[in-house]
C-alpha cells in the first residue's frame, strides 16, 4: 500500500492538479456535435492527442483520465502507446472504470452507477497496460424528496467495493460523489446533500476497509443550483464549501481533486483559489480534477481548426488552476 499511498500523494501534489479527459463516448460526441465536429474515434484521438501534446503540460498537470478507447489509443501519427507517453513525460495515467450512471430501480429520477461485474479482472488488465490509478464517479440528484437514502446509500457502496478492488489491484481509486448543480435549491440545501453523501461514502470506505491514505477524494463545491435566484458570492462558496469538507473528510485522505460540474471555468478557478488562500492550515491537498474548466476554450479551438489554439488554450487554464491550487492567483 505504500505505493498506492505516494501515487495519491503525488496525484494531488502542490501546484498540479488532475486533466480528467475521460469523457465517455456518448458525453464526449454531444460536446463534439454542440460545436459542429464530427465525433469518429479517429477526431476524439486526434483531440486528445493534441491535448497532451501540449508543451510543458506535466508542470501543471500530475495525472489525466482517461476513457477505455483513449487509453487503448496511441498518440495520434505515432506508435506510442498514450499510458507509455504520459509516463515518459512523468504523467500518471488514469482511467474512468465505472460504466456509468443508470436509473435507480424504483427511484424514477434519481441514478445509480454500474460497472462492478467482472472488475477485478478489469482492473488486472488496466494495471498491467500501465494505469496508476481509476476513476469512479457517483450522480446525486437534488430534487423533490430527493436524493434518498437508497440513492445515497447504494452509490456509497458501490463506491467503496470499486475503491477496495482498486486498491486490492494496485490501482489509486478517485473516489467521485458528485452532487449535482442541476435545479433550484439553495446553497444550504446542497450544502446539507453533500454533507450526507460525504458522510455515507467514508461510512462504506470504512465498512470495507478501504485505506484512506491511497485515495484522492473528487466532489462537488457546495454551489446553489444552476436555476436558483440566489446570488451568493464566491467567498460563501468557498467557505461552505471548506467547512463540508472539514466536517465530513478524514484528514487521512491525501488530496481532494475538485470536479468543475458545471461552473464556467474562470468561476471553477477562482473558487479553488479562494480555498486555497483562505485556509492555509487544512490536512489534505486542495486541487482540481476538471473537465470541462480546463477543456472548454480548448475544445472551441479544436472546432474552428485551430491546432494551436487547443494548446495555448489548455495551458493557459492548467496554469491558471495550478495557482489556484496553490493560491496564487491575484485579482
Ligand atoms: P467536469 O469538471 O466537467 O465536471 O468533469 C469532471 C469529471 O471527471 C466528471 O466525472
Amino acid at each position: 500500500m505504500k505505493d498506492l499511498k505516494l501515487i495519491a500523494q503525488q496525484m494531488t501534489s502542490k501546484g498540479k492538479g488532475i486533466l480528467a479527459a475521460d469523457e465517455s463516448t456518448p458525453t464526449c460526441s454531444k460536446r463534439f456535435e454542440a460545436l459542429g465536429i464530427k465525433s469518429t474515434e479517429s477526431a476524439r484521438n486526434e483531440y486528445r492527442s493534441t491535448l497532451l501534446l501540449t508543451e510543458e503540460i506535466e508542470h501543471y498537470i500530475s495525472g489525466v483520465i482517461l476513457f477505455e478507447e483513449t487509453f487503448y489509443q496511441s498518440i495520434k501519427g505515432t506508435n506510442n502507446p498514450i499510458p507509455k507517453y504520459l509516463k515518459q513525460k512523468n504523467i500518471l495515467t488514469g482511467i474512468k472504470v465505472d460504466k456509468g450512471a443508470k436509473i435507480l430501480a424504483n427511484h424514477n429520477s434519481e441514478k445509480i452507477t454500474e460497472g462492478l461485474d467482472n472488475l477485478r479482472d478489469r482492473l488486472k488488465i488496466y494495471k498491467s497496460n500501465g494505469a496508476d490509478f481509476a476513476k469512479w464517479r457517483a450522480v446525486i440528484t437534488i430534487g423533490q424528496d430527493m436524493p434518498s437514502e437508497a440513492c445515497l446509500h447504494a452509490n456509497a457502496h458501490a463506491l467503496a467495493r470499486y475503491a477496495s478492488l482498486c486498491q486490492e489491484n494496485g490501482l489509486v481509486p478517485i473516489v467521485e460523489p458528485e452532487v449535482l448543480m442541476d435545479g433550484n435549491h439553495s446553497i444550504e440545501t446542497c450544502f446539507q446533500t453533500t454533507e450526507k453523501a460525504l458522510q455515507a461514502v467514508f461510512y462504506e470506505l470504512n465498512l470495507l476497509n478501504v485505506d484512506l491514505e491511497a485515495i484522492v477524494l473528487k466532489p462537488n463545491m457546495v454551489l446553489p443550483g444552476n436555476l436558483s435566484n440566489e446570488s451568493i458570492d464566491n467567498h460563501q462558496i468557498a467557505e461552505m464549501t471548506f467547512q463540508v469538507l472539514k466536517k465530513n473528510v478524514p484528514e487521512k485522505v491525501p488530496g481532494i481533486a475538485f470536479l468543475s460540474g458545471g461552473q464556467n471555468s474562470d468561476e471553477a478557478a477562482e473558487r479553488l483559489n479562494l480555498l486555497n488562500k483562505l485556509y492555509i492550515d487544512k490536512p489534505w491537498n486542495l486541487t482540481f480534477s476538471y473537465g470541462r474548466a480546463l477543456q472548454q476554450d480548448a475544445l472551441f479551438c479544436f472546432s474552428k481548426g485551430d491546432i494551436l489554439g487547443v494548446k495555448t488554450a489548455l495551458i493557459s487554464r492548467a496554469k491558471m488552476n495550478c495557482l489556484a491550487s496553490l493560491g496564487q492567483i491575484i485579482n
